[in-house]
């Protein structure tokens, strides 16, 4: 089988090579050349665990390909998906003018059957904006070509996209004709061997489920920032209350952890463009609005507890930051929470001295040399009047607490992740402050115990 993936961003890329790696003829198309001719040396545009090996592997097998020319690219292809970006336009609503310039482009190069797949995320409704556009192209050129349009949307997590994409939970796709579920069936049969479910359903429903997935991801990690922010007022501590719900098979365990609001590519674009659709559509959805609200302010959290602590007054004050990406293993820094808490503490007057294992380099476009980058964690800390760690990379879980007290100049932790143990921290010198933790009134023994 031979397929197309236009735009070769952080879905497109690992799109094309997971289909690569199961034996399918893939060429993954862009209109950045510098991106296509870099990838086609190897030099990958973006950081996730072990792409760059499977990418290089599946170009030496020749069956992955890089181009920037889609027309000569979809010429026997019985699948093209579309994975360029949806950003939010400036009402809040998903952009298609990529996707739907995309699709033109496949009407007016197509030559023989093809299923033509939205992979990017995209308003219920775009599928058929997409098959318009193709048959425009199609009508243009006088060519009675039949072709399918299909949605699946994908549900990688970055930093473990490539074992989400291979092993998922489950493949979504809408169809509305037998001859595309036929194709898409064949096409994702490689990933199912090991029972992981391939659920077909309409389009709309398809278009909708990627949404609602997003949403209810927000809406849990903006309901547990509000229980943190509560749990500190009322001198409960989240980390107990976390373990206490999450052992509630209705509510499990996962995605309930306090930090300091969500960011990233999806999270704050796909909540805004739901809430946009819906009042487009005559209803307003109230809880993702208070999601939204939640998580703006939850992004100042931190920087409100160094305000606190330093009495209102950062100018000459030092910070360490650890951890630059909107999360670990990614070298994202689209809508990442470290972005605001750097600049409202630069407004303040204080230095920044920031490190991060992988997302320097993306965070220089952003932030250039307005802070230091040390050259590993250790070099932020000298003379720094605190720390803040703001992404929970793993190497940060456990440093030599010894060599930290000693480099830094007074040793305030403000921990946006609740990676460290207060007490511990307390123990070893540190004055320390979590997110929904009220350390003075921290029952030990309840700790103890669980
Ligand atoms: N990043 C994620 O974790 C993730 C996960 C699930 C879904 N999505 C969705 O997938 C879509 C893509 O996201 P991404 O993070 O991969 O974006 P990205 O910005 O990393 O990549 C998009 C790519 O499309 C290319 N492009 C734009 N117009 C083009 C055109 N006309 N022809 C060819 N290439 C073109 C761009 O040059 C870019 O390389 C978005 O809708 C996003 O919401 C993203």
């Amino acid at each position: 089988m031979r397929i197309a993936v236009v735009g070769t961003g952080y879905v497109g890329l690992v799109t094309g090579t997971c289909f690569a790696e199961v034996g399918i003829d893939v060429t993954c198309i862009d209109i950045d050349s510098k991106k296509i001719d870099n990838l086609k040396q190897g030099i990958l545009p973006i950081y996730e665990p072990g792409l760059e090996e499977m990418v290089l592997r599946n170009s030496q097998k020749e069956r992955l390909s890089f181009s920037t020319n889609l027309a000569e690219s979809v010429q026997g292809c019985q699948v093209a998906f579309i994975a360029v970006g949806t950003p939010p336009g400036e009402d809040g609503s998903a952009d298609l003018k990529y996707v739907l310039a995309v699709a033109r482009e496949i009407g007016r190069s197509m030559t023989d059957y093809l299923v033509v797949v939205t992979k990017s995320t995209v308003p219920v409704g775009t599928a058929a904006k997409v098959r318009n556009a193709i048959r425009e192209e199609l009508e243009a050129r006088g060519a009675n070509i039949p072709f399918d349009v299909a949605s699946n949307p994908e549900f990688l997590k970055e930093g473990a996209a490539i074992d989400d994409f291979l092993k998922p939970d489950r493949i979504v796709v809408g169809v509305d004709s037998e001859r595309a579920e036929q194709v898409m069936s064949k096409l994702y049969k490689p990933f199912l061997m090991n029972g992981h479910p391939l659920i077909f359903m309409d389009i709309p429903s398809a278009e909708m489920t990627k949404y609602a997935a997003n949403a209810m991801l927000a809406t849990k990690i903006s309901f547990m920032n509000d229980i943190a922010n509560l749990c500190e007022i009322m001198g409960a501590d989240v980390n107990m209350v976390r373990k206490g719900i999450g052992s509630d098979a209705r509510i499990g365990n996962k995605f309930i952890y306090p930090g300091i609001g969500y960011g990233g590519s999806c999270f704050p674009k796909d909540v805004k463009a739901l809430i946009k659709t819906a009042s487009e559509n005559g209803y307003s959805m109230e809880v993702l609005k208070s999601v939204e609200t939640v998580n703006d302010r939850q992004k100042s959290v931190l920087f409100n507890k160094v305000m606190n602590y330093f009495s209102g007054d950062l100018s000459g004050k030092t910070f360490a930051v650890w951890g630059l990406s909107f999360k670990p293993k990614t070298d994202d820094m689209r809508e990442a929470p470290s972005l605001v808490i750097i600049e409202k503490l630069l407004e303040q007057g204080a230095k920044v001295k920031a490190y991060d294992p992988v997302a320097m380099k993306e965070a220089k476009h952003s932030l250039g040399d307005t802070i230091e980058y040390g050259k590993d964690e250790y070099e932020t800390l000298i003379d720094a009047d605190a720390l803040l760690l703001v992404t929970e990379w793993p190497e940060f879980r456990s440093p030599n607490f010894a060599v930290v007290n000693k480099l830094m100049k007074e040793k305030v932790v403000f921990d946006g992740r609740n990676i460290y143990d207060a007490r511990e921290m307390e123990e070893k010198g540190f004055t320390y402050f979590g997110i929904g933790v009220k350390q003075a009134m921290v029952p030990q023994q309840t700790k103890e115990t669980v």
